[in-house]
């Protein structure tokens, strides 16, 4: 029987490792990275590995479980001092951020759901998710990216998945989508990976 294409299944997670390798390749040490849903921490601490002892990692999540787990994780890493871990609502991102993240941001990513092993009903939502990636295109940097993994399999998921490839459908300028990363099956769709770069302008 093939597994049901939830938040923590073994499909999603190699699909979060996908898109961690793509991440290597766009971000450098010193630059600066949102993980918009910290989770499991898992992503945070990719990111703090990438953008090295010179970079820094802005990591938020709306409940304490994801936030105690992803500090574990990135004490357990000895990353702690690279990351700025905090409670918060990714459809407030300009707001939660210092001023100067502002067209700094190497890469924001969301990683949509709810907390693996965790209370399934705090789920991420079309609206939020839309608040937070709109946001987002001001706040990255020119040559910085931006990367999601959508689910499609857990109530309020497939409305939310929608609204995530409709906005990747429809970048505007100077904005290109780079990726697209479909799992699963006809009747049992499973998580869809997006990444897009803010194309960088002509040299001065
Ligand atoms: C699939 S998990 C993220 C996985 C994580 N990136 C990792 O590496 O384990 C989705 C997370 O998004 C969080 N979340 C839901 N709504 C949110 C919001 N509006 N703002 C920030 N985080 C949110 C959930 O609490 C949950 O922990």
């Amino acid at each position: 029987m093939r597994k049901p294409s939830v938040g923590n299944s073994p499909r999603s997670s190699r699909l979060t490792e996908t898109a961690q390798q793509h991440w290597g390749k766009f971000l450098a040490p010193g630059d600066w990275a949102v993980d918009a849903t910290a989770g499991t921490g898992r992503d945070t601490v990719a990111l703090a590995r990438m953008v090295g002892p010179t970079g820094h990692v802005f990591a938020l999540d709306v409940q304490d479980p994801a936030l105690q787990q992803t500090g574990q994780a990135l004490a357990a890493a000895g990353l702690l001092s690279r990351v700025t871990l905090f409670r918060g609502d990714h459809s407030h991102l300009p707001e939660s951020l210092p001023c100067e993240a502002r067209g700094r941001l190497g890469m924001v990513c969301f990683n949509l759901g709810y907390l693996p092993g965790g209370d399934h009903s705090i789920t991420t939502t079309a609206a939020s998710t839309l608040a937070g990636l709109r946001q987002s295109l001001d706040l990255i940097r020119p040559g910085g990216v931006l990367s999601v993994v959508a689910y499609r399999g857990h109530p309020g998921a497939e409305a939310e998945a929608g609204i995530v490839e409709a906005f990747f459908t429809r970048l505007p300028n100077p904005w290109r989508q780079l990726l697209r990363i479909e799992t699963g099956m006809a009747d049992r769709p499973g998580p869809v990976l997006y990444l897009a770069e803010k194309m960088p302008g002509p040299a001065a």
